[in-house]
């Protein structure tokens, strides 16, 4: 196979530190710790652990191969490795999944922004914390101030993937990934030091099997798809770019640790603080925007040097985090475009930019003038959401892993994964996961789709 000529991540750290940036995103903040409270704390962690290992990992390698392989977008890459099959039309499911994503998952983006405008000027941390509960409210139902902030949060993505790889996605990554990770840390010692953090910290660690149940099991292996951004082809494509002497099996071990440490370390940022305040913990943008805006406010009266710095911290590692994801989605559409109509860089994210509008408008008004207007009983972004996490990214995971384990020949998974047999620790671990890819991710995957759907 002889690849193409095609820009390369500088060093598998800034592979690693692309695709943990795209991982690590509000899925970690705001679902993770209240998932983990609600499922049985400690024992929901465990549970997470074992289906990142056992099964978003081969997922994630199964991704990563077809996309170092292929060297390519989804289509090109497929049709590289599967010439003349119907695999190519791969390409366009995960395009369009990737192009719906990015449409909603920026509106949440851009109420970030808005949020850490309104904490730089001191708005959430001082005053009463009534009012800054009801913020989020006023703002989200409005017109033109989300909209504004949609259109900001879409065109830094867009400018940053515009500067292609090494000098948009990776000079950007390699700096953001680490630094949410501090402030994340900042944000979780000053968390856990207020008075009455314990009882989040118990409702964080204390394992309570009893209430982990099949419901707990299905959340956390679909908590682990989309928190490790698998199925929609973002992990392809960024594998794409790798270079071939870098280990895939070790890139999906550090983003998986990467991303459960961040979501855990987000668990201790927000939950300590949710309990010393004395609320019942939510998930959802009400924990976020309402919840925490509550606390700082609270905060405030007492500290409010301390709170308005805690405040920034936190909209900031938010506002990074949704960014360093929304590019990878963007990224999945932009190849498509490059590839497939022969566009150059700078005209396909114009075009990709107008058309995420188009959807993107609805989705913003959803919560606002177009809240009335649904189909299937939902609103568009909530539609969009349903869609996305429930049909094509499970069913996107579930081609990936199909076509690794039953399509492609064993000895060319083998070398992709082992690097021709040069990594001692792939090769030893390849028997196991090539066990798992065929024979415990699929019918995971299946039933994650169908409970789903239930
Ligand atoms: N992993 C992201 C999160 O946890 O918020 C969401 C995501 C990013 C899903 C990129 C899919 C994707 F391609």
């Amino acid at each position: 196979m002889v690849p193409s000529k095609r820009e390369q991540f500088g060093s598998s750290f800034s592979f690693i530190m692309a695709v943990a940036g795209s991982a690590i995103g509000l899925g970690n903040i705001w679902r993770f710790p209240y998932m983990v409270g609600e499922h049985g704390g400690g024992a929901f962690i465990v549970a997470y652990l074992v289906c990142c290992l056992f099964i978003a990992v081969p997922c994630f390698v199964c991704e990563s191969v077809i996309g170092r392989r292929g060297r390519s977008d989804v289509y090109g890459s497929f049709d590289r490795l599967a010439p003349g099959s119907k695999w190519k039309w791969m390409g366009f499911w995960s395009a369009l999944a990737a192009f719906i994503i990015v449409a909603y998952y920026c509106v949440v983006g851009g109420w970030s922004l808005d949020f850490l405008v309104r904490s730089l000027s001191g708005h959430l941390s001082q005053g009463n914390p009534d009012g800054a509960s009801v913020v989020f409210g006023k703002m989200a139902t409005a017109t033109v101030e989300p909209l504004v902030m949609y259109v900001v949060f879409l065109v830094a993505t867009a400018v940053i993937v515009m500067g292609g790889i090494k000098k948009g996605i990776e000079r950007f990554t390699k700096i953001t990934t680490p630094m949410l990770f501090v402030l994340m840390v900042v944000m979780a010692i000053y968390s856990v030091s207020l008075p009455g953090s314990s009882a989040g910290v118990r409702y964080l660690v204390h394992p309570d099997f009893s209430r982990l149940d099949a419901n707990g099991w299905a959340c956390a292996l679909g908590q682990a798809f989309f928190s490790m951004s698998l199925g929609i082809g973002a992990v392809l494509v960024y594998s794409s770019f790798m270079k071939k002497e870098n280990s895939i099996l070790a890139g999906g071990l550090f983003t998986a640790a990467s991303d459960t440490i961040f979501a855990i370390i987000a668990g201790f940022a927000i939950m300590p603080a949710v309990f010393s305040a004395g609320i019942e913990p939510s998930a959802g943008p009400a924990l976020v925007y309402e919840t925490l805006p509550f606390i700082f406010a609270k905060m405030g009266v007492e500290a409010p040097v301390v709170s308005a710095v805690m405040t920034v911290i936190f909209f900031l590692a938010i506002l990074a985090a949704a960014l360093t994801s929304s590019i990878s989605m963007f990224e999945v559409c932009i190849e498509h475009m490059v590839h497939r109509y022969g566009w150059n860089r700078k005209a396909s994210t114009l075009a990709l930019l107008g058309t995420v509008l188009l959807l993107g408008v609805p989705c913003v008004l959803s919560f606002g003038p177009l809240g009335g207007f649904k189909i299937f009983g939902m609103t568009v972004f909530d539609l969009c959401d349903y869609v996305c996490s429930n049909v094509f990214m499970t069913l996107g995971a579930l081609a990936f892993t199909v076509f690794v384990g039953w399509i492609m020949k064993r000895e060319d998974v083998k070398d992709e994964l082992t690097n021709g047999g040069k990594l001692p620790f792939s090769n030893r671990a390849f028997k196991p996961l090539y066990f798992f890819i065929r024979w415990v991710v699929p019918p995971a995957i299946l039933l994650i789709f169908i409970s789903n759907l239930l």
